[in-house]
């Protein structure tokens, strides 16, 4: 087989990717670095984020306050040693993309902008209108294309890490236009693979958020963390789950129900304040979990209004204006207007929670080193438990900057000592990879579709592991789950060619995410109290004394995952009550 040797290779060229890339590239420009991705790298998903990241700038801000709105808004489950560098480093990072070229919006005195964002009790969240991912994106990919150590591999597939005596040495991936599979050999594995949304029917998620990364390093024996954490953002598109950023409400617009009342003022996070005030209550700023939760309750009363799209609430930003919506949400007015034929300047926009993000994913520790020796995770598809319970929007853009260069640097550190492979005992295990995969084209007579076993995953995911859960519809998808992963070897590929094989890809990240969806709702089975974005409506309180714990599963081929816990790091802030009835400023 085909094999590229480098020092360090990473699964992945979004944000988390291309800035450990870079990092590793500046570190020591001799090392080799592959970039492997499964799309090219500005189709990655963090081109979709769109309101901002976050980052202490202004006079009125510290540290300690983004520390404290962090670990509040993730319901203490944050690893505080994680925050505490997140916070410092954010401002460093931002900065730095400044440098590289990111055009951040501007005060009109020249200095950078910042606007309120949910939870967060400061304004601290940095934007480029509403299409911030797409700009930090852009910076990142063209301040990777100066350095010459780093080598794209784009539309590879990674099917399996390849590990041998006791550390990661690289994988298989599928180039995907020729369908040949190639070895990475590589002192250090980096996998900033993204979320895995797309275990869900209904999601902001773009289609390639399949939790390949998760269940690459899983399947590896590295647990997954606090998988049962899904974010759910308050709003969706009704149709098409497109994201309308938080950024609508940072920006003043409100939250109303079919009676045309602002109803978060019912949920602790009031009271209401006249519109247009600069001086905002909590209210529509509330963090994610409880503004989403309140739209369940909301509709348990009736309050929500019918619409051919289901039952929606309704986002009203008509007082904010034309020319404020154009200077700072132009992305909205575009997507509202295309997809639903909506114009926020002149009406409201129907609105519905949709699955956002996974607070879950590989579990690491503040140096971005996972368990195995020589793998290395950030962004989404990590759990470095910044987010804890609960993430606070901005602050995920954040993350994948600082802990996309903290793997960069750890793993430029790591192969510095890291002993050469054996090339025999890698190779083997390459090939029998490959033989996996050869198996899924020999396969005939199977009964199974990949749409087919997708399909029922996701339902079977929005019925049960939504936005509360209970102990039988978390048993039944547990149930379901394990019946789909039986079935799910019975796959027979329709396309046995190799060129772009889409149906091969699929039925690839359907195993993926058959592997998340079960870390996911074992790990919220397992979870018998309500914490965050975890709600239970059969274990209604936060159980400190019991789960304040990392979940962590781990992978079983034929049988559901494991369960295990560990501490939580507690560095300043104890366990408090979460209080969302003051004031934004
Ligand atoms: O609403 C938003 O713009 C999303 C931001 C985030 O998830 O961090």
């Amino acid at each position: 087989m085909e094999t590229v040797r480098a020092d360090v290779a990473i699964i992945g060229a979004g944000g988390a990717g291309l800035r450990a890339a870079i990092a590793l590239a500046e570190a020591d420009p001799k090392l080799r670095v592959a970039l492997i991705s499964k799309v090219y790298p500005m189709r990655s998903h963090t081109c979709a984020a769109e309101g901002g990241a976050a980052g202490v700038i202004k006079s009125d801000d510290s540290l300690e306050h983004h520390f404290n709105d962090t670990v509040g808004g993730g319901d203490w489950l944050c690893d505080q040693d994680a925050v505490e560098y997140l916070v410092q480093e954010a401002p460093k990072e931002l900065i730095q993309l400044e440098h590289w070229g990111c055009p951040w919006s501007r005060e009109p005195n020249g200095s950078v902008a910042v606007r309120p964002f949910g939870g967060m009790k400061k304004q601290r969240t940095w934007f480029a209108a509403d299409k911030s991912g797409f700009h930090i994106l852009h910076t990142l990919f063209q301040t990777s294309l100066r350095f010459p150590s780093i080598e794209r591999y784009d539309e590879y597939y990674a099917t399996d890490l390849i590990v041998d005596d006791g550390r990661c040495q690289g994988f298989t991936a599928i180039e995907m236009r020729s369908g040949q599979m190639k070895r990475f050999q590589a002192g250090a594995v980096i996998i900033a693979g993204g979320g895995a949304g797309r275990m869900f029917p209904f999601t902001t998620n773009g289609a390639i958020k399949t939790g390949d990364g998760m269940a690459l390093a899983y399947r590896a024996g590295v647990p997954l963390k606090d998988m049962e954490f899904v974010q759910y953002h308050p709003t969706g598109l009704p149709n098409t789950g497109t994201l309308l950023t938080e950024a609508c409400r940072g920006e003043g617009g409100i939250l109303v129900n079919k009676n045309g009342r602002r109803f978060l003022q019912d949920y602790g996070m009031g009271p209401e304040t006249p519109l247009g005030k600069p001086v905002f209550k909590t209210m529509e700023l509330g963090p994610r979990d409880r503004v989403s939760q309140a739209f369940w309750h909301e509709q348990k009363k009736g309050n929500m209004l019918p619409t051919k799209w289901g039952d929606c609430m309704l986002l009203d930003m008509r007082h904010l204006g034309e020319k404020t919506i154009n200077e700072r949400l132009p992305l909205v007015r575009d997507v509202t207007t295309s997809y639903l034929g909506v114009d926020p300047v002149t009406d409201p926009v129907p609105v519905r929670p949709v699955v956002h993000y996974m607070m879950g994913g590989i579990h690491t520790d503040i140096r971005a080193a996972t368990p195995l020796a020589g793998l290395f995770a950030a962004g989404e598809c990590a759990c470095v438990s910044i987010n804890g319970a609960n993430r606070l929007g901005s602050n995920s853009l954040t993350e994948l900057l600082v802990f996309g260069r903290r793997a960069g640097l750890s793993a430029a550190e790591y192969v510095r000592s890291a002993r050469p492979g054996n090339d025999a005992a890698l190779e083997a295990k390459a090939t029998a990879a490959q033989a996996r995969i050869r198996s899924l084209f020999e396969k005939t007579g199977g009964k199974e579709s990949t749409a087919g076993l997708r399909k029922e995953m996701m339902a079977t995911m929005e019925q049960n592991a939504g936005i509360y859960r209970d102990a039988n519809g978390l048993s039944e998808a547990c149930t379901k789950l394990g019946e789909l992963r039986h079935r799910y070897a019975e796959v027979e590929l329709n396309d046995k060619t190799n060129v772009y094989n889409t149906d091969l890809l699929q039925a690839l990240e359907l195993g993926s995410m058959l592997d998340c969806a079960e870390a996911v709702t074992v790990s919220a089975l397992a979870r018998t109290e309500s914490r965050g974005a975890h709600q239970r409506l059969d274990f209604v309180e936060r159980n400190d004394t019991k789960f304040l714990r990392h979940s962590l599963a781990f992978h079983h081929p034929a049988q559901p995952p494991r369960v295990d816990y560990c501490d939580v790091v507690i560095t300043t802030s104890q366990p408090g009550v979460r209080d969302y009835s003051g004031d934004h400023k």
